[in-house]
């Protein structure tokens, strides 16, 4: 986590103590709500944050001593302290919070490590040789300010339900209202690339994303997916035997959700501990059902194993079982039913993904599911 590193060349500072200019005085000035706060006194360092935080196109809140920045100290969403004062607001024992962080000068007094540890800072970030990660932070502030996107798992009850289908549905609808991203999480599918017709564009796949450790930018993955209009994919390369790692999907999913509105998550069936995770972490899951003897028998195992996940119901797909007793056998509530799709197959063959009209089974289950979630981020 810690981002210290000594390999560029530093570029001096003044000495910790010395007092600021009173050109640097006059800018430090509160910024509007949400604004990152700056504690420094440093003139220099105060000048390179100024013209990262610009450049990312934020205005911080900037003070210049440690008693100052106790008030916007929880508020603010991201909080850069100084090398200079670090010492002076941890001897104030501010409240933890994440998103704290020690900014200096390579290589940083050897005191600097204490202090971090004082204000409760993540980490030391040396400049100039984590200019690049600041940057992003700050870009990203947009991004963490808004209220995370939902986050839809589907899984299908028993193989061939429409599981899939039914995630590409959902995501073809929830992009009309916003930014939507449909991952698939399932390596033996069938690549909902594919499935949505974006298979052709270019962008990351998750191979791409395997060596992602810590923070990933919400902005970057978002700009990097292949994507048309609202509608963005993130699943495996076409042909590559691949599985998911662990951290690089609970970073990965973190960041999608930071940065769409919704985000569709079509999983396996498998009783893979990774599974439970990412449900757990899931505002809803749709169990897809095909209401037949063996669907439904199948299903139930799977709401054995799932079906104490937040928001688990379940969405049957063509003729059988009554709702009621699919209800019964599986303990969930039913979201939405519908017929087959006609003509689902050419849709797929035209690259046209599975919701043509909004007035289809698909696209109706898919709104009726959506509008159960509640109204989306902003
Ligand atoms: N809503 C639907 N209407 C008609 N056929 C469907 C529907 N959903 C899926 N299918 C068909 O069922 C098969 C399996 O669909 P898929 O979405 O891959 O299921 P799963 O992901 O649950 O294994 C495919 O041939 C697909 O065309
Ligand atoms: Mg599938």
């Amino acid at each position: 986590m810690a981002r210290t590193s000594s390999v560029s060349a530093p570029r001096p500072g003044p000495q910790s103590g010395e007092q600021p200019e009173p050109s640097a005085r006059a800018r430090l000035r509160p910024g509007p709500a949400g604004a990152p706060l700056v504690v420094t006194r440093d003139e220099s360092l105060l000048d390179e944050l100024l013209r990262l935080a610009a450049a990312a196109g934020v205005t911080p809140e900037l003070v210049s001593d440690g008693g100052a920045a106790l008030r916007p100290w929880a508020s603010a969403p991201l909080v850069l302290v100084g090398a200079d004062l670090a010492g002076e607001v941890g001897a104030l024992a501010p409240a933890r919070r994440s998103g704290v962080f020690v900014v200096g000068w390579a290589p940083v007094p050897q005191e600097t490590f204490r202090h971090a540890l004082e204000v409760g800072a993540e980490s030391i970030v040396d400049l100039p040789g984590s200019t690049v990660w600041l940057s992003e932070r700050l870009t990203d502030l947009d991004d963490d300010l808004r209220r995370p996107g939902r986050m839809v798992g589907v899984v299908g009850g028993s193989g061939g339900a429409g599981a899939s289908t039914f995630a590409c549905a959902l995501g073809q609808v929830a992009a009309r209202e916003g930014a939507t991203l449909v991952v698939d999480a399932d390596p033996w599918g069938p690549g909902l690339d594919r499935m949505l017709g974006l298979e052709d564009l270019d962008g990351i796949r998750w191979d791409a994303l395997h060596h992602a450790t810590g923070r990933v930018s919400a902005r970057s993955l978002r700009e990097a997916l292949p994507r048309r209009g609202s509608l963005g994919v993130l699943t495996f390369q076409a042909g590559a035997a691949s599985t998911l790692s662990t951290v690089a999907a609970r970073d990965t999913l973190a960041a999608a959700r930071r940065g769409h509105d919704v985000v569709v998550v079509d999983l396996p069936r498998s009783p893979d501990p990774l599974v439970r995770e990412v449900v757990d972490r899931c505002d809803a899951l749709l169990v897809v059902v095909a209401p037949t003897l063996v669907g439904v028998a199948s299903a139930a195992r799977l709401s054995s194993r799932l079906g104490d996940a937040p928001g688990a119901r379940l969405v049957l797909r063509g003729r059988g079982v009554a709702e009621h007793e699919v209800a019964a056998v599986t303990g969930l509530p039913v979201a939405a039913t519908m017929p087959d799709q006609r003509g689902l197959a050419e849709a797929l063959d035209l690259g046209l993904g599975p919701v043509r009209s909004r007035r289809g089974p698909l696209a109706r289950a898919a709104a009726t599911v959506l509008a159960g979630l509640g109204p989306v981020a902003a």
